[in-house]
């Protein structure tokens, strides 16, 4: 190869090592190969030379021409290489980053002890019904023999509702769930008359009604707002015996304990006569040997039972109410109501 053709390949392989990508490359490919390129030129000007010059001239060129395709090719080749490279960078998984997980969800410890006394009184016959949070004075007071102005009805210091209805009824957020005795009879009541009037016997009522209640009181173990679970049975020879088997069961298959003792101590509710306090004590563990409140309860009064549209000559039975809070504080080892209505995901997430 002559001098003037190995620097004109020399000046291809700067030119092709400047490409910094395949449109650059491709333009100075041109200067060189292409149709009016150096060595396109050199070609031409063959023509004018003897045919013994045109050989060794010719075999020359094409010499040099064969060197610069190879350089470009292998430059292409680099730049794809580099592409590729690149892309792979952009693209890159890091597939030791920790994944994007979903956290397991989980019940409220209060909604976990309702759903526990649901399945426990269920399975002993009970009907599970709910109702009004905004109650009728009537409903939560006087059909519960606790007249207007009766000394009674300072027992519940009561949210009343700024709101009287036409028909002259004040409201109230129901200080417990005894309105629930009265307004479930109701639809027993509603639900049977035409087999009553058929001359069959009612059936007995067996319901539990667990939910919100409201009351003035605020401190470590009183919320204004708190749960009640209301219970009662009534039957044509329902007794105070019944309520003892019932609840000791109850309480028994809650805790877990076979061994857990109930005693019930005499005490009054307007609705209820004879009224007990239900205290359980447990008998190993850390609260073993404390007697424990956990229900108000008793046999339902006549003038309840007759507000609910029964006849208390034939009908008997008995009611209790629970708090469900404290059944929760006492089955988890709680010692703040508070907890339970802070919304602190730090507590709730123990009970998942
Ligand atoms: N309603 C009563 C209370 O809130 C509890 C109770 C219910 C007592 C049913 C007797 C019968 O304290």
């Amino acid at each position: 190869m002559t001098q003037d053709l190995d620097s004109i390949v020399e000046a291809a392989r700067a030119a092709f090592a400047q490409a910094a990508n395949p449109a650059q490359l491709e333009d100075a490919k041109a200067q060189f190969t292409g149709k009016s390129g150096r060595i396109t030129e050199l070609m031409k000007g063959l023509a004018q030379l003897s045919v013994e010059d045109k050989k060794t001239r010719g075999a020359a060129i094409n010499q040099a021409k064969q060197a610069i395709e190879a350089a470009l090719g292998a430059r292409r080749q680099q730049l794809a290489d580099a592409e590729l490279a690149r892309q792979l960078q952009a693209e890159a998984l890091d597939v030791t980053l920790p994944g994007r997980v979903r956290e397991p969800g989980g019940l409220h410890p209060v909604s976990l002890t309702l759903e526990r006394i649901e399945r426990i009184f269920a399975s002993m016959g009970f009907d599970v019904a709910d109702g009004p949070e905004v109650e009728s004075d009537w409903h939560s007071f006087t059909s519960l023999n606790n007249p207007p102005n009766h000394p009674a009805r300072s027992m519940q210091d009561t949210f009343y509702v700024d709101l009287q209805g036409d028909d002259g009824i004040h409201y109230n957020l129901r200080p417990h769930t005894s309105p629930m005795q009265v307004r479930y009879a109701h639809q027993h009541v509603k639900r049977y008359a035409d087999a009553v009037k058929a001359g069959q016997p009612m059936p007995e009522i067996r319901v539990i009604a667990p939910g919100r209640t409201y009351r003035v009181d605020s401190d470590a173990t009183h919320s204004p707002m708190f749960h009640q679970c209301e219970g009662l049975w009534l039957g044509q020879n329902v007794s105070f015996k019944d309520l003892k088997v019932v609840f000791t069961d109850f309480c028994r298959t809650f805790f877990e304990s076979d061994d857990l003792k109930l005693r019930f101590r005499p005490s009054f509710f307007p609705f209820t006569e004879p009224s007990a306090e239900i205290d359980i004590q447990f008998q190993s563990g850390p609260l073993a040997g404390r007697w424990l409140e956990v229900a108000g309860s008793g046999q339902v009064h006549p003038t309840v039972v007759r507000n609910m549209g029964l006849d208390p000559e034939t009908t008997i039975g008995f009611a209790f109410g629970m708090g469900p809070d404290r059944l929760t504080m006492l089955r988890y080892g709680v010692n703040d109501l508070r907890l339970f209505f802070d919304g602190d995901i730090r507590f709730l997430r123990q009970f998942r």
